[in-house]
């Protein structure tokens, strides 16, 4: 049997009694109940963008990801474009909604935050988990209490109908999937009429040319974590809830305290490949905002959680080890990227003797999300150093505050009709 508790805890970060004692609980009885054996990979990505938005996008991603566009599913309100990098790491699904003011409960998670209001369909939706037995496993979970969205719900939202949609968590507002494919069988999603729409697709292979031109393909790699930022006091049940929903073992916290936040890991117990199956990182302030004032820290995860709502952060990509003319990879992938117009929210940071370099791209205009990119140096088998995390955090929340007093000024000068 697979034991969940196996790994060693990293990181600083103290958590509760009542965590320590459910993690163990929780995954013992995940591991005895089989559902950990049953819960395997990510096998995809969703995420919304704005009407209009999808073709400038995915030419975006086309670029910065090793993600390829493979078809679009168009169903009646949606267009959902499907981008695959091969059968190793999971699909990207980018939804766009096809009719302005379309309203559904993922366009409701955003509209009550300041930011989050001003491009409603823009979220990141979820992961979905290819399962050995979804039958058994969607029994299981339902007596867990998680509750799932029925048939009826799934095709008005018009999601693919081969899929068990767990509804959003209440503290990361994130769905959970699931689906069962046989390994050796291809992804196929049940959903609309499959076409290649002629705009996404001349997006793409521009965007995809330019990437071979400068070399980008062969240095960046598949998504190596999914960062979610959640309510300070959401930190130990936003982890504890995905550990019951998928077959992820808890890494270990670290707390990153100039920040007054903390980087919490969760990764697959199966793969230990994230480019197979990514970790999931939950970010959280260490006090909540009403207390700021007497902590005399920053405090920029809460503020993002306060503007966007909990939601994903950033999608981080691994670039592949080595140098180009001197340049570490990642300098390079920067470097050239930048010089297509693209906005990164600082210079690279971190070096090869602390193991790594990281950066933040600006948030994507079309779904609110940063590009994270990653090279680890030799053999650094660490996650990330707390003095990089300090200084991407502080980053992003300098960027944020004026996208929120833009947000501001924008909604305080009324549309003239
Ligand atoms: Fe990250």
């Amino acid at each position: 049997m697979i034991n969940s508790l196996i790994h060693p805890k990293q990181g600083d970060k103290a958590n509760s009694p009542w965590f320590d004692e459910f993690l163990v609980k929780l995954l013992e009885n995940r591991d005895r109940t089989g559902l950990t054996e049953m819960i395997r990979e990510i096998d995809a990505l969703m995420l919304t963008v704005e009407p209009g938005c999808s073709a400038a996008y995915v030419s975006e991603l086309a670029l910065m990801t090793p993600y390829h566009y493979l078809v679009t599913l168009e169903s009646e309100s949606h267009w959902t474009h499907v981008l695959r990098i091969d059968m190793n790491s999971p699909d990207l699904l980018v939804r766009e909604v096809r009719v302005p003011g379309r309203g559904d409960i993922f366009r409701s998670l955003n509209e009550v935050y300041p930011i989050g209001a001003h491009k409603p369909n823009s979220r990141y939706m979820g992961e979905i988990f290819r399962v050995s037995n979804l039958h058994e496993v969607v029994e299981q979970q339902k007596a867990r209490e998680i509750r799932f969205f029925n048939q009826d719900q799934i095709r008005k939202l018009e999601l693919p109908g081969n899929m068990a949609i767990v509804k959003p968590s209440p503290y990361t507002h994130n769905i959970v999937a699931y689906w069962e494919r046989p390994p050796e069988d291809i992804r196929v999603y049940a959903l609309g009429n499959s076409i290649i729409l002629d705009d996404v697709n001349r997006g793409y292979l521009q965007a995809k040319e330019i990437q071979e031109e400068l070399g980008l393909d062969k240095l960046i790699r598949p998504i190596d974590h999914l960062a979610t930022r959640v309510y300070s006091q959401n930190r130990e049940v936003a982890i504890l809830e995905y550990l019951t929903l998928s077959s992820y073992y808890y890494w270990g916290s670290y707390d990153i305290a100039n920040q007054n936040s903390s980087t919490n890991v969760t990764k697959s117990i199966h793969y230990p490949e994230e480019r197979i199956s990514p970790a999931k990182v939950f970010t959280a302030a260490n006090h909540p905002y009403f207390v700021n004032h007497l902590v005399g820290l920053p405090s920029p995860t809460e503020s993002f959680v306060r503007n966007y709502g909990p939601r994903l952060h950033h999608v981080a990509l691994e670039v592949a080890d080595g140098e180009i003319n001197g340049l570490a990879n990642i300098d390079y992938v920067v470097q050239a990227i930048r010089a297509r117009g693209k906005d990164f929210l600082l210079d690279v940071i971190g070096s090869r003797e602390e193991g790594l370099k990281q950066i933040f791209s600006s948030a994507s205009e079309h779904s609110s999300l940063i590009v994270e990119y990653v090279q680890r140096f030799g053999n650094f088998d660490g996650f990330f150093t707390k003095q990089n995390v300090a200084e991407l955090t502080h980053a992003a929340g300098v960027e944020e505050n004026l996208r929120l007093l833009q947000a501001e000024s924008e909604a305080a000068s009324p549309v003239s009709a």
